[in-house]
Parts: structure tokens; C-alpha cells; sequence
């Protein structure tokens, strides 16, 4: 299986378990670090809404816990036929952990549909002062 399919059946699997009561919209986020590691996570609502945290964040999280610092692929997977791009704050942390080579895979329940470089999403990001 090439490294897209596997980020995709992980980023699949991780929705599946995503914690997404008040949305009703579950999105699982895999990640290919520069090592060939790989993470994933998934949204996890609060009936508090303000403190459920995104897909995105859970799979970095998982990534630096094990000591991986450097993304070089992140698929992210909505449960959906919607297309979802990652919201602002995850694009920031996207970029904390991302050198301009890092891709951003979006797919959905049609498949993979479109990859993205951070610079593209997150132009002009705030990288080093
Ligand atoms: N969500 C993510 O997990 N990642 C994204 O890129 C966009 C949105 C979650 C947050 C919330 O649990 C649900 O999707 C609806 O916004």
C-alpha cells in the first residue's frame, strides 16, 4: 500500500472513533512524519462546545508524544461527501511542525480529491521571529 492509502485507511479508522455527538461530523486526521512514523487522531466534542478539539490536533499530539517533530505529509478525512480544508488554529499548528515541503491531503468519502503545500493554506505564516 502506498504512504497516501495508508494515511487514508488510518485517518478512515480514526473517524470511526471520533467523538462527534453535537456535530454529528466526524474527521480523522493522519500523519507521515520525515522519519516515515505514522499518527492519526480524531475530533472529540464536548457538550461544552468551546473545548472539543479537532482531528488535527489529537494526531499532532500523538506525534509529538512519541518524540516526531517534523510532518511531511497530513491527510485529513471527513466522514462525508463535503470536502473540509483544516480550520485556521490547525493550520497554525500544522505549520508549528512543518518545513515548506509539508502536504496537505484532503479527502472525503469519495476518496482523495485534492493535496495542498502549508504556504498555500497558511501564506505568510508566522515561522520564525
Ligand atoms: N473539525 C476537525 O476535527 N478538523 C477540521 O479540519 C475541521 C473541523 C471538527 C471540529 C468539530 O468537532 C467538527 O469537525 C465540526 O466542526
Amino acid at each position: 500500500m502506498n504512504n497516501q492509502l495508508k494515511l487514508l485507511n488510518m485517518a478512515q479508522q480514526a473517524a470511526a472513533n471520533a467523538h462527534a455527538p453535537y456535530s454529528n461530523f466526524k474527521v480523522g486526521a493522519a500523519i507521515l512524519t520525515s522519519n516515515e512514523k505514522l499518527y492519526s487522531g480524531c475530533n472529540v466534542e464536548n457538550i461544552s462546545y468551546p473545548i472539543g478539539t479537532c482531528a488535527e490536533e489529537a494526531a499532532i499530539a500523538a506525534m509529538i508524544t512519541d518524540g516526531e517533530y517534523l510532518i511531511s505529509k497530513i491527510l485529513i478525512y471527513a466522514d462525508s461527501h463535503t470536502l473540509i480544508t483544516p480550520c485556521g488554529a490547525c493550520r497554525q499548528r500544522i505549520s508549528e511542525f512543518a518545513d515548506d515541503n509539508c502536504l496537505i491531503i484532503l479527502a472525503n468519502k469519495n476518496g482523495i480529491k485534492e493535496t495542498h503545500s502549508i504556504n498555500e493554506l497558511l501564506p505568510h505564516r508566522f515561522k520564525d521571529f
